[in-house]
């Protein structure tokens, strides 16, 4: 039967991750997977991550089986990060939370709890969107269409036309918005425009689906919330899939969160059913390791603090990055305008070169990025940027 097989295309994204590790070139630059890196250009684990660890280590009694639902306590601290401690939808148990398998497990337990809402509701992303989200949803037998968002031209939001698009979507649909740090264009919403997403969203009801990958790494944990907490306040149903990949490190051990915001507390208790049927047919149940890290960093008061200034020196270097690579663009004799690098937010920018530039930078200088020409902006670093700057010069 697999002789009716075609290969398929590599990832768009982790595809490159094998091409930069064969690359013999001494100064190749790695700006493809959405990472965290220091100077160095290593990927750390976080200190606060190596004390949970051993605590961990110390104080577990058991591998015994986690259930669907993973780690009540991890559930509970996650729902608190992302709406707040004392937000209106918790003190109302509105909100069901289970672990899952990384942001992209949350993201499929999503599409499927989705399915079992609307079998024909169509999800709305945003134009453009993360790669792997068309894939995974249509993946979940979910029709997914776009309204419009980022300006290649003038690099900012078309965010006329976006409310113009999400004024004409109805009840049955569900709209899929990133919390913060958009991937890939770097161009949030600002609070004024979550505001008014907010207004459409309640006056049209459809669903939100807020992706939350990089809490803390734009403004800070409790600002690129905004837009979470504002929705969740003011609509009957939201879904929020948040991710501990990014602003913990903890890529490799997927962890996540799905949350289901429901209009009341018995409402919340039948989505909750729903999501553990999901899970127990995709998965059966999450990896337990990396929730009890992030439940032992949130609920450690010092370690909590540790991580939130570890997270802001990841935030700091990042935006520092996107400076200095405006400047030695300047410095390179690139008389195009590329300011807005430093405007923007997160991990993750579209350079604005076509597809053979692209191409060009990868086989000709080693520098790696995804063939949107979005960079990881992360991958940048002190002992690169010269080189950088001076082959997207020679290409340009
Ligand atoms: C990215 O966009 O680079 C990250 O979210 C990693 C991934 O899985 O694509």
């Amino acid at each position: 039967m697999f002789n009716s097989l075609t290969a398929l295309p590599a990832d768009p994204i982790l595809g490159l991750l094998t091409q930069y590790r064969e690359d013999n070139h001494p100064n190749k630059v790695d700006l493809g997977v959405g990472v965290y890196k220091d100077p160095l250009g290593h990927t750390p684990i976080l200190d606060c991550v190596k004390a949970a660890e051993k605590i961990r280590l110390d104080t577990e009694t058991t591998k015994v089986y986690i259930g669907p639902t993973g780690s009540a306590s991890f559930n509970q601290l996650m729902g608190e990060l992302a709406f707040g401690a004392s937000h209106s939808a918790l003190l109302a148990n509105r909100v069901r939370t289970v672990s899952t398998p990384g942001g992209t497990g949350s993201l499929r337990v999503a599409a499927d709890f989705i399915k079992r809402c609307n079998p024909n509701a169509v999800l709305w992303v945003s134009d453009p969107t993360w790669a792997n989200h068309t894939g995974l949803f249509e993946a979940a037998g979910i029709t997914v269409k776009t309204y419009p968002y980022y300006d290649y031209d003038s690099k900012t939001l078309k965010f006329d036309q976006m409310l113009a698009t999400l004024n004409s979507i109805g009840k049955d649909d569900v709209v899929l918005l990133h919390a913060c740090c958009h991937n890939p264009s770097g161009m949030d919403l600002t609070t004024e425009q979550w505001d008014e997403v907010v207004k459409v969203t309640v006056k049209q009801g459809f669903t939100p689906l807020i992706d939350m990958a990089y809490q803390g790494f734009g403004d800070g944990v409790d600002e690129d919330a905004y837009g979470v907490r504002q929705m969740a306040a003011a609509v009957e149903s939201m879904i929020l899939c948040s991710s501990c990949s990014k602003n913990f490190g903890l890529y490799r051990e997927r962890i996540g969160a799905c949350s289901i915001v429901a209009k009341n507390s018995a409402t919340a208790d039948i989505t909750q059913s729903v999501l553990l049927y999901v899970v127990r047919c995709l998965y059966s149940m999450p990896p337990a390791h990396g929730a009890a890290i992030v439940e032992t960093i949130l609920g450690t008061p010092a370690l909590k603090q540790q991580w939130l200034d570890e997270l802001k020196v990841m935030r700091d270097r990042i935006n520092g990055n996107r400076a200095i690579l405006v400047d030695k663009l300047k410095a390179n004799g690139v008389d195009r305008d590329f300011s807005f690098i430093a405007r923007q937010k997160g991990m993750f920018s579209f350079l604005g070169v076509n597809p053979e530039q692209v191409a060009i930078l990868k086989q000709q200088y080693s520098v790696y990025m995804v063939g949107s020409s979005r960079i990881s902006i992360a991958g940048i670093s002190e002992t690169n940027v010269d080189y950088l700057a001076k082959s997207i010069a020679a290409v340009l």
